[in-house]
């Protein structure tokens, strides 16, 4: 590779400046330290190389001339956002160009239109915060909030509010996307119908940066609905939580969010947040988001859940409507894996269909008892995603593996899938084959071949060897 020889590794750097101006091209390593991991757990995450350089670009087209040269020079190309990913997507494998877009920060959002033009490094949280500016909403919340947009939209990013509108993929309405051969492609508009041959744009969204570099998107925005609520349904078991939320899913509510968490783990957040879980009862917890435009309907709703979930044996609920209540509920909920990470050996991203839900969890029981050991799932009930925090300690990691492959297997015998939102990335394509077969793989190895035949984009991910 590129670094081996010192002559083309100097050239190279010299055409990055040239292209990029001096302070945009990376070297030092202290500067280089934080762009070599992300968010995946440590004991599964891959060692990166060292060997990189990082680019900082500050357009589309000085995107395109990055990918040129690494063409030219044959080096691997590592897009990267916020760097918040749980597979491995973004960590530089081998040695080569880590391509971040942390410069391309425009946003702009057309109300009449109720779209919001975002550039690549435009963070999750400061999107949220221009739409709200513009009385606008947008509905789901794809993750952390330090995630860019180029990342949630090129890893289909799902999160807590996909219930109701759905995740990442279902916003976009039109992407840029420079391919690896440096072309640029504008792919949709601000129309919600667009019906213009193969729906390009959605080989690129979910791609977990193989195939282009995401710079710019339209996304769908909602008018507000002014009126929300979060209520929190205590249950003394976790079987009956999740039959529960099945029942919700069939009761004509379309509530945004409908969250799964135990006691022990919402409490851990909470602490690690240096805040109080404000429950007292249970120890298990449905939460649900609500939004509706005319404020009678949320406690029409707010009534109608309690009944039901009563009937499923639920405790007395906490219902928060107050905004700044409502976002610590959200925050303590989202900050569940931070909170757990150093115990975690591995946090799993299973999907069943709903109605399967709860014996997902039952069949997890069953695996707790046979491997005697503690296996905290949360996450998004309402779409069959719940998160498998696999801990590290009190097993080998034989014993863990083998933990892994039985939810795995309790997954695809639902008829679910290994991974809803997080992606399949470097450490999940050796599990890639429990579910898709070599027509898959050729297939996709086809499409990547055409996209990029010198493989300089993201190798070594989402396609199994
Ligand atoms: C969550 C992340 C781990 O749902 O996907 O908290
Ligand atoms: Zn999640």
């Amino acid at each position: 590779m590129f670094i081996m020889d010192v002559d083309k590794y100097n050239s190279l750097v010299k055409d990055l400046k040239e292209i990029l101006g001096d302070i945009w091209v990376v070297e030092e390593k202290a500067a280089i330290e934080r762009y070599l991991c992300d968010e995946t757990a440590p004991p599964v995450r891959p060692p990166p190389s060292t060997k990189v350089v990082v680019v900082k670009p500050g357009s589309t087209e000085e995107v395109a001339k990055v990918l040129k040269l690494a063409n030219k020079y044959n080096v691997p190309v590592y897009p990267r956002g916020g760097g918040t990913g749980l597979v491995g997507g973004a960590i530089p494998t081998k040695p080569g160009i880590i391509l971040s877009l942390e410069r391309l920060v425009n946003i702009c959002i057309d109300v009449d239109n109720m779209v919001a033009e975002v550039e690549a490094g435009v963070t999750l949280g400061k999107l949220i915060e221009e739409v709200e500016k513009a009385n606008l909403m947008f509905p789901p919340h794809p993750g952390d909030e330090g995630a860019t947009i180029g990342g949630l939209i090129a890893c289909n990013a799902g999160g807590a509010r996909a219930v109701r509108t759905g995740v990442m993929r279902n916003y976009v309405l039109g992407i840029e996307v420079v391919l690896p051969n440096g072309d640029i492609l504008r792919l949709g508009c601000k129309t919600i119908k667009n019906n213009m041959g193969y729906n390009l744009a959605h080989l690129f969204i979910g791609s977990e940066g193989i195939l282009g570099v995401i710079t710019k998107a339209y996304l769908r925005l909602y008018p507000r609905w002014n009126y929300t609520a979060t209520i929190v349904l205590p249950f003394n078991d976790r079987v009956s939580a999740f039959r529960t939320a099945k029942k919700i899913l069939h009761s004509g509510l379309s509530p945004l969010a409908i969250e799964y968490f135990d006691r022990k783990v919402i409490e851990a957040s909470a602490k690690h947040l240096g805040l109080t879980w404000p429950v007292s009862e249970g120890d298990a917890f449905l939460m649900l988001i609500l939004a509706e435009a005319l404020e009678d309907v949320i406690y029409l709703e707010l009534e109608y859940i309690d009944k039901l979930a009563r009937s499923e044996g639920s405790l007395e609920p906490v219902v928060a409507q107050r905004e700044d209540e409502q976002k610590t509920l959200l925050k303590i909920r989202s900050e569940i894996y931070s909170a757990l990470k150093d115990k975690t050996y591995d946090i799993l991203d299973t999907t069943v269909p709903i109605g399967l839900i709860d014996d997902f969890i039952k069949g997890l029981i069953n695996i707790e008892k046979k491997y005697d050991i503690w296996l905290p799932a949360y996450g998004h009930v309402g779409d069959g995603n719940i998160h498998v925090h696999v801990p590290k300690h009190g097993s080998s990691s034989e014993t863990l593996d083998k933990v892994i492959d039985e939810i795995y297997d309790l997954a695809i015998r639902l008829g679910g899938t290994i991974t809803g939102e997080h992606g399949i990335g470097f450490i999940r394509r050796k599990y890639v084959r429990k579910i898709l077969g070599d027509e898959w793989i050729n297939l996709m190895k086809s499409i990547k071949h055409i996209v990029d035949p010198n493989n300089i984009l993201n190798p070594n991910k989402v396609i199994p060897d």
